[in-house]
């Protein structure tokens, strides 16, 4: 498109799809249809170039069904199943199924998990997307019983909306869009030619027949072929390279063609990942058994990678060409003898793929003019055995960490090896062939002797350096060997004639019901599993968040310049080439605030812009604004920040303890006389180190400003859990009152406490723009920008020492917490102040001491992360054998260690109802079984209890205030001051209203949250929203339907509208409400205070089967009770319980922030970054809500639900911890050890202590790749 800027050109497409430009999530998922394919394919709209699209029929979410129209029954499934929170990623779940079901409209359970493996939700925890997608299948009885949820003891069946399938719009295969017949027409009637399309910066070329792309290659060698774009893709967007001229060969259909020969098959380097399975299930299913080594072993890997979106694009000759050091398909197509044909425009040449094809990173031995015409698969021979292996940070959709292709040959009728091969990925720069080790085994039988050989070989062979790119040095060499003896013990297993193809799970999951009493009104919603009041708008993708609102005239985007240094002093900010750039209007610095330069978070000052000095790498130091994103981006890069480091940069919390760096203050609890109490008992110590966490919402933090031109009044849009703290810091910024601003908030794309304090200094960056240029500013991070700069949630090293009796009695314990805060406080203070009052947890300690610091480092600062602190405290179950653990529990009315007094009752029914519906005693018999019987896959199973304090500390974070207007046709408008965030606030709120009034949900309306309609709120934060905004809510319902009183005795048959329309008529029809506020408090000095408003408890039990060889785990079963008194509405408290839970199984097994040591943030997105996926979930997922829990505390008897369960995901890791233990004892190593969350796959195979992670030497003493946090 002339004109438009070129990146913007390339990304044409995300235009029509809301920018949701989000690479690895699967959230902007669309459907193509090309008329010359007969099927649909899903694809990740990010990662597609417009111009491969020419002639495709496009279809988004919002092209299947809408609400003002007819609804598409997959949009409707997944409301109904209470499949969407904040809603981000549910048109991206929509169209994955969407285009599952064009293609097969009664798919399988396995096809539909399958298709989900390349999206990502951060809120729900998949199951309830899993059990709406679910009633598409063939098997109906599933889904009824799938949507049963245990209540506490009554067990009572609940029918939801969804437990029905005659409710469900019915799926028509016949009513679906057809392909466009202009399009039809239009390839009909077109010539077929080469296409090009220009651009500012870049030419894209289509040819259409070979020889024209090798004419073209030779004429522009340096042009790359770009097939699927899923590599070149990724360095155009994220890296900032530019191609002048793009070859396109999507059009070649010699590049398409697939040969079978009796040799082997022949694939077309054209064809997606996707055809290639295709291709391959079909020889396999043909072929005799013996042939199909090679061909099973590469579908095999091909199952593994990436999602199916990037499948369906990804091209095979791509990742031959990209030589990845960790590509699947390039070890096991080496290992399994494969050539490939390459063409050049002086004719074809055949190129085995083997040790001399891959010659360094991305670098194969092609020339720069040749093209990869095909990939030819020999069938296997008789006597050859073909495995793939690999192991991945994550089951599905991650690259893999290491992987193996290896083949043997045997002699006829013998163990002898006549051929073997063994190729690495993830070792080195490239694929690695491990030719000496290969060598050891060759003409000798295959048994262990002749493999422990290899193993000593591969030591050698295969070596990393200590500071190797991508770090786990030692783990990585350890899998080289444990993949080696993988192979082993398949080959053995072959050799017996005895393989059988790996059998498959099928995952159970438990759902939602209600907690209504017998003789609430029909029309009362309040107990009942209400579906969310925007799901329909998130599955259709008229749900707006704050990037979807359009362009205004003269709108701006506003980029910011990060700090590359840690600690240095800025001594020149050079902007003038981003001046002279296309589009840029303005570049500022901290100079230019005309207000306040920083906000205070508890009492202590953070710089907005950085001025004079930066204290770590991300700090923002100036900001560009320009006419387009691409603009901003490209002026940012060319600021020139110059710097003298400063010494002294502090990464680690050991060396801030050791230079004394903390934010103060320090707090101290103790009860008991510790030191004595340790003199009479046996005890440990012991340390634990709990990795951060990113919140990895799927809404990057996102403003816009508008100044309204008059009297200085700013307009702000965004997408933060605290507007009135938006709002002042923008007021305090500009140096204006905060009457002239108003901050509103539609709804946020998943939060988890990262949208406070960070996005009030980004939205007081953004206001300066707005103020200074005098035109609406809108800023959205891109996922990078977001990681890099918002902070996590804090690491912390807890160092402890426990005294115990020999009954298992814990009599003392002394605890010291230091969390990594980074270079500024932000909440860091009372994160460690709620890790003091949670270290009790569920343990009447009488004697325990607790110590906490804030450690000031040279790191991005960290923040309010859900929970705040409490999931960063499960120390004591490190040093406790969970057997006695329950003597320990708190058991009668009691006094914490800060002297508020509780009853544990509801404590000890969490945990007992958890041992038994988890059948704990006769599970743990089993494991132990289990255990007895394998050597190399270990069990271990954990409970856990919870007791967790709701509430702010500080009386006034408690307060809340609503407005509700009723209008003069009935219609109910509720303003209050909590925000959606896909916590369910807002249709809690409705259940609220519509009972006060005794009116139907659907004259219900929430239509913001916004300051100027409710001011001075509290966050929406500390699992209190509902809490205190449904309280003011009821207030002011509860005033209004008093008022009406007399006219209702005075019409008793008359309808809300009448009386309504009477009483409006006279009089105003508004009214404030507001909640009593708590009077919570802590009194350091004293060491005593009530700071939280009452106790929710709850219970888990989860069990894992770990892989001792790789460190892979799966949580076979996780029962969870959980008391939330009584529930407004079950399906949301469970979608919050789940999702929590989901949240902590991924903080304490899998999500790992890396920093190079001078701090930069390595894991900066989704392929570095793993959270759980559809993968993860436990395969048998229990829920169960206590009953008969009441809490005079909140509003009917509910409890706050958002946080506490996060911490339960530790029941995972100590389930691991157990599996461990047990792999240990096998390996002859006894006592205490210690294992670091998160438990990844790397600690826990190390911790095994297996004979292979003991084979490989300490490395050398040189810098590692990564630091070792917190
Ligand atoms: C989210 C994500 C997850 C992934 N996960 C995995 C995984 O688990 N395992 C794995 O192995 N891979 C994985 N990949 C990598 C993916 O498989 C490769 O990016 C893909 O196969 C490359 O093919 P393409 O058609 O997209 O290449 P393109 O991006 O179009 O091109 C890549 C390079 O190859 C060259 N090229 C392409 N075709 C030819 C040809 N015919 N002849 C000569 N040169 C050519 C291009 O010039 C270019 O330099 C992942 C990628 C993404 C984005
Ligand atoms: S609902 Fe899936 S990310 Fe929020």
């Amino acid at each position: 498109t002339p004109g438009l800027p070129p990146s913007d050109c390339w990304d044409r497409l995300w235009l029509p799809l809301r920018p949701r430009r989000i690479s690895g999530l699967g959230v902007c998922v669309l459907k193509l249809w090309f008329p010359s394919l007969c099927s649909h394919f899903s694809v990740n709209a990010c990662l597609m170039p417009v111009c491969q699209l020419h002639g495709a029929a496009v279809t988004t979410v919002e092209g299947i069904g809408s609400t003002k129209t007819r609804l598409h029954p997959v949009q409707e499934r997944i409301a109904k199943a209470h499949g969407s929170q904040c809603g981000f990623c549910t048109p991206g779940m929509v169209m994955s199924i969407y285009t599952l079901l064009r293609n097969k409209p009664q798919p399988t359970m396995e096809e539909i998990r399958e298709t989900l493996g390349g999206n990502l939700c951060r809120c729900t925890g998949y199951r309830p997307i899993i059990d709406g997608y679910r009633t598409f299948c063939e098997v109906i009885s599933s889904f009824i019983s799938g949507f049963l949820h245990a209540v506490g003891e009554s067990l009572e069946p609940f029918r939801t909306e969804t437990s029905g399938k005659e409710k469900l719009l019915p799926l028509d295969p016949t009513q679906e869009l057809i392909f466009p017949p202009e399009l039809i027409r239009m390839a009909e009637l077109e010539e077929r030619a080469t296409q090009t399309f220009r651009g500012e910066r870049m030419t894209w070329i289509s040819p259409i027949s070979l020889d024209e792309l090798l004419q073209l290659k030779s004429q522009h060698p340096q042009a790359p072929v770009v097939m699927g774009n899923t590599n070149l893709g990724l360095d155009i967007k994220f890296k900032g390279v530019v191609h002048p001229i793009i070859i396109s060969g999507f059009r070649v259909r010699e590049l398409f063609e697939v040969t079978e020969k009796p040799e082997g098959v022949c694939i077309g380097a054209g064809s997606s990942l996707s055809t290639v399975r295709s291709v391959l299930e079909k020889c396999v299913c043909s072929l005799p058994a013996e042939h199909t080594q090679t061909l099973a072993a590469l579908l095999e890997q091909l199952s593994h990678v990436a999602g199916e979106q990037i499948r369906n694009v990804a091209t095979l000759g791509g990742n031959v060409a990209s030589a990845y050091p960790n590509s699947d398909l390039n070890p096991v197509l080496a290992a399994g003898n494969a050539d490939h044909l390459c063409v050049i425009p002086e004719g074809k040449r055949e190129v085995p793929l083997d040790k001399d094809f891959f010659v360094g990173f991305g670098k194969t031995v092609l020339k720069p003019d040749e093209i990869v015409l095909s990939v030819f698969i020999p069938v296997s021979r008789k006597g050859e055995v073909v495995r793939a292996f690999r192991h991945a940070p994550r089951k599905e959709n991650a690259l893999a960490t290491v992987n193996a292709g290896l083949r043997v040959w045997f002699e006829e009728g013998s163990n002898v090896v006549k051929e073997m091969s063994v190729y690495y990925g993830g070792v080195g720069p490239c694929t690695v062939s491990a030719e000496r080790t290969v060598q050891q085994v060759i003409g000798r039988p295959w048994n262990e002797a002749t493999l422990s050989d290899a193993y000593r070989a591969l030591v050698d062979e295969v070596t990393l350096g200590a500071s190797a790119p991508g770090g786990k040095v030692m783990f990585r060499r350890s899998l080289t060997l444990s993949l080696l003896f993988r192979f082993y013990l398949h080959v053995l297993q072959h050799l017996k004639d005895t393989v059988r193809p790996p059998s498959v799970t099928c995952r159970r999951f438990s759902d939602a019901d209600s907690d209504v009493p017998s003789g609430q009104s029909e029309q009362d919603p309040v107990g009942r599993a209400v579906q969310h009041q925007a799901a329909l708008s998130h599955a259709t993708g008229e749900a707006v968040y704050c990037d979807d609102f359009p362009r205004t005239q003269g709108e701006l985007f506003l980029s910011v310049v990060t700090s590359a240094r840690a600690h240095a002093r800025i001594t020149h900010i050079d902007v003038s080439r981003a001046l002279s750039m296309p589009g840029v209007v303005d570049v500022f610095t901290a100079d230019d605030i005309p207000g306040k330069k920083f906000r205070s978070f508890t009492g202590i000052d953070e710089e907005i812009l950085a001025q004079g000095e930066v204290t770590c790498v991300g700090q923002m130091v100036c900001a560009v604004v320009a006419d387009t994103k691409p603009h901003a981006k490209l002026a940012s890069a060319a600021v020139k920040v110059h710097y003298e480091d400063l010494p002294d940069r502090i990464f680690t919390v050991e060396v801030a303890v050791e230079k004394r760096s903390f934010f103060l203050p320090q707090r101290e609890i103790q009860r008991g006389d510790v030191t004595k109490a340790f003199q009479e008992a046996d005890h440990i110590y012991e340390e634990i180190r709990l990795g951060g966490q990113e919140h990895f919402y799927m809404e990057t933090q996102s403003m816009l400003v508008i100044p309204l031109g008059e009297e200085k009044e700013m307009k702000v849009y965004a997408s933060t859990q605290h507007p009135t703290m938006v709002q002042e810091a923008v007021a305090e910024t500009l140096g204006i009152p905060s009457s002239r601003v108003s901050c509103h908030v539609k709804r946020i794309g998943g939060a988890f406490g990262g949208k406070l304090s960070k996005t009030s200094i980004l939205a007081s960056i953004t206001a300066l723009a707005a103020w200074r240029s005098e035109r609406p500013v809108r800023c959205v991070l891109d996922r990078g920008e977001d990681m890099l700069i918002t902070g996590a949630r804090h690491p912390v090293l807890g160092k402890y020492k426990v005294g115990f009796m020999s009954d298992g009695r814990i009599t003392a314990a002394d605890v010291r917490y230091y969390a990594n805060a980074g270079h500024t406080p932000d909440d860091s203070v009372l994160v460690i102040e709620k890790i003091l009052l949670h270290m009790d947890n569920a343990y009447n300690i009488l004697n325990l001491r607790g110590q906490s610091a804030a450690c000031k480092t040279n790191l991005p600062s960290n923040t309010a992360f859900r929970g705040f602190g409490v999931p960063q405290t499960p120390w004591l179950h490190c040093g406790c054998a969970s057997s006695c653990l329950t003597k320990n529990l708190y058991k009668e009315t009691s006094l914490t260690h800060y002297k508020m007094e509780f009853d544990p009752e509801v404590l000890l029914r969490c945990w007992e109802e958890c041992k038994e519906r988890s059948e704990l005693d006769r599970r743990r018999l089993d494991v132990a079984r289990f255990n007895q019987q394998n050597r190399w896959k270990k069990r271990g199973i954990a409970l856990i209890p919870l007791k967790y304090g709701v509430g702010f500390a500080e009386g006034f974070l408690n307060q809340a205030a609503a407005l509700v207007h009723i209008y003069k046709d009935g219609s109910v408008l509720v303003s209050h001051g909590g925000t959606e965030m896909g916590q369910g606030i807002h249709t809690k709120v409705q259940q609220v209203a519509s009972r006060e009034l005794d009116v139907p949900l659907s004259m219900i309306h929430i239509s913001e949250t916004s300051t100027s309609s409710v001011p001075n709120t509290c966050p929406s934060a500390a699992s209190i929203g509902t809490d205190v905004n449904g309280m003011a809510v009821k207030d002011a319902c509860q005033t209004l339907y008093k008022s009406l009183e007399p006219i209702r005795k005075q019409d008793p048959n008359g309808t809300w509208q009448s009386w309504v329309q009477l009483f409006g008529s006279n009089t105003s029809f508004i009214k404030w409400g507001k909640n009593k506020r708590h009077d919570l408090y802590m009194d350091w000095v004293k060491q005593e205070g009530r700071p939280y408003a009452y106790f929710t408890y709850s219970a888990c039990c989860s069990e894992v089967e770990l892989d001792c060889l790789t460190g892979e785990y799966r949580t076979v079963r996780t029962d969870l009770v959980a008391d939330i008194g009584r529930s407004i509405n079950p399906a949301i408290d469970i979608g919050q319980i789940e999702g929590a839970f989901m949240q902590g199984l991924g903080l304490y097994t899998m999500e790992e922030l890396k920093f190079s040591p001078s701090g930069v943030l390595y894991t900066r997105g989704p392929g570095q970054y793993k959270i759980p996926a559809v993968c993860d979930v436990p395969l048998q997922f229990n829920v169960y809500l206590l009953s008969g829990s009441h809490n005079p505390h909140a509003i009917y008897s509910s409890k706050g639900v958002g946080e506490p369960t996060v911490f339960l995901g530790c029941s995972v890791f100590f389930a691991l911890k157990e599996a461990v233990a047990a792999a240990r004892s096998d390996a002859g190593l006894s006592g205490p050890f210690t294992l670091h969350s998160p438990a990844t796959p790397e600690r826990a195979c190390i911790a095994c202590g297996t004979r292979f992670t003991q084979m490989i030497p300490e490395t050398e003493t040189a810098q590692p790749w990564a630091l070792e946090l917190p």
